[in-house]
This record gives structure tokens, sequence and C-alpha cells, in this order.
């Protein structure tokens, strides 16, 4: 009986620990005031409180922590595109930036996003409805895999292209993006195969929140630049 109760306890002690982080961080969308990134992980952060919530004054340690405690990220991760963030400070401190502080296009912010318009057309930084409804368009099924992924991606930077007289990605930027779906098939699937849940990608993108009021969790699968990088190029594999 001892023992049985033991193994339940261990069974369920990584969940309510996951529930308890859910109910120390609920989401409020943010204030007029509050800066807000194109990043839907960093605003998303921002709305639970695992970054500070008016997305100011963020340094790398508040990152490598967020990083752990919102999505199992390890620290390499935060450090690698958290070091690129810095470089465009405005804050005055060049160990912390600003959630907007990453608009500026070039630095990280590229074209053929999924979810936010060029800076050709003015607004590189806001969730953009009619650019992400054509993106997850190509989510026709509940499960989002590795090829869909690829096969959305493919789809918005062949459309963008046509749309963008001037769209450019320098090779760095198309690896940032292939990265970027590896990072939300991680999050909302698993890192080694992805198969993340469209309605949790759906939630994050559209709302800017962790899609705890979905069912999800923290991932129990840790991911790093490693993991990030291969399931990276799965996607970069994908005939599309
Ligand atoms: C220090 C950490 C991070 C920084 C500074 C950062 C910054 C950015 C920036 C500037 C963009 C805009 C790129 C573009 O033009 O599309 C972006 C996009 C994106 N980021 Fe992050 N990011 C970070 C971490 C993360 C994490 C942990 C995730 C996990 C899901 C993530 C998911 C995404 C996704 C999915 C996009 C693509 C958005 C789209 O294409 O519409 N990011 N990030």
């Amino acid at each position: 009986m001892k023992l049985a109760l033991l193994a339940l306890s261990a069974t369920l002690s990584p969940l309510v620990g996951a529930h308890a982080v859910a109910h120390a961080h609920p989401y409020v969308a943010p204030t007029s005031t509050d800066r807000r990134s194109p990043c839907p992980m960093l605003n998303s952060m921002a709305n639970h409180g695992f970054l500070a919530r008016n997305g100011v004054n963020i340094s790398m340690s508040d990152l490598i922590s967020a990083f752990d405690a919102a999505i199992n990220m390890a620290a390499d991760a935060a450090e690698l595109v958290g070091s690129v963030a810095l470089t465009a400070s405005t804050t005055g401190n060049a160990s912390t930036f600003n959630l907007d502080d990453v608009d500026k296009h070039g630095i990280i912010e590229h074209d053929g996003s999924l979810s936010r318009a060029d800076i050709y057309f003015g607004d590189n930084h806001s969730f953009n409805a009619s650019i992400w409804n054509g993106t997850k368009a190509y989510f026709t099924e509940e499960v989002i895999t590795i090829s869909t992924a690829a096969t959305a991606r493919a789809a918005r930077l062949a459309l963008d292209a046509t749309q963008n007289p001037s769209m450019n990605m320098t090779t760095s930027q198309f690896t940032s993006s292939l990265i970027e779906s590896s990072l939300y098939l991680t999050v909302f699937g698993n890192p080694v195969d992805g198969n993340a849940s469209r309605s949790y990608v759906e939630a994050f993108f559209e709302e800017e929140r962790l899609p705890y009021h979905l069912g999800w969790v923290r991932p129990t699968d840790g991911s790093n630049v490693t993991t990030l990088e291969t399931l990276a190029a799965k996607i970069a594999a994908v005939s599309v």
C-alpha cells in the first residue's frame, strides 16, 4: 500500500508541479503601455509574468530563468538569441533590453514571418491575422507534423516573394526562420519529431499565451540548441 502510494505520488508530482507553475503565472493581456515584441513567445512569457509584464529591462538571467520555468528550454538557447537581442538594447544598460527593441529589422526580425508583415509594409511587429490565416490554412489536421510546418513556412515565403518587391532574407535569417518553426513544434509538440497540437499553436500565436487553459503544461522533455537545430534540419529536409 505504502509502495503504491509512493509510486502514485512519483507519477503525479511533475503534474502537480506543472499546475502550480500555471497557477502562479496567470495570463493577463498587456496594457497599452506594456512593451511587446514581434516574438510570440517573448510576448507570451511577459503575458504570464515569466518575464516582466511591462516588457522592459529584460536581462540574460531573466531570459534563462523564464526559458527554464515556462518551457523547459536550456540556458544555451536563451543565451544564443538573447545575446543578439541585447545588441538592439535601447535601455541605456547594455545588459538589458526592452521587448520592442527587437522590432529593429535585420537584427533578429526578418521578412517572411508566419504571423507578421514585412517591414516594407510598415508594421513588422504586430500579430497580423490575415498573414497568420494564410499560414494556418495549412494546418488541416489536429497535429502539426514536421512536414506540415515545412509546407506552411515554404508557402508563406513563396507568397511573400510575390507580394513584397524588396523581400529579402539572408542565409542566417533563413536559418532563424527554420529555427522559429522548430521552436513552436518543440514547445507545443516534442523536440524530436514535432507533432505539435494545432489548438495550442493557434492559441499561442493568436492570443500570445501559453495554452494552459487548453491543457498544455510545461514540456517534460527538455530542449536546447542541439535539439532545436536538429529539428530545424528535419524541417529543412522536407521536400516542399
Ligand atoms: C531570447 C529569446 C528570444 C528572442 C530575443 C526572440 C526574438 C524573436 C524575434 C525578434 C522574432 C521576429 C522574427 C521575425 O521577423 O519573424 C521572433 C520570432 C519568433 N519567435 Fe522568438 N525570440 C526568442 C525566443 C523564442 C522562443 C523560446 C520561442 C519558442 C516558441 C520563440 C518563438 C518564435 C516564433 C515561432 C517566431 C516566428 C513568428 C512569426 O514568424 O510570425 N522565440 N523571435
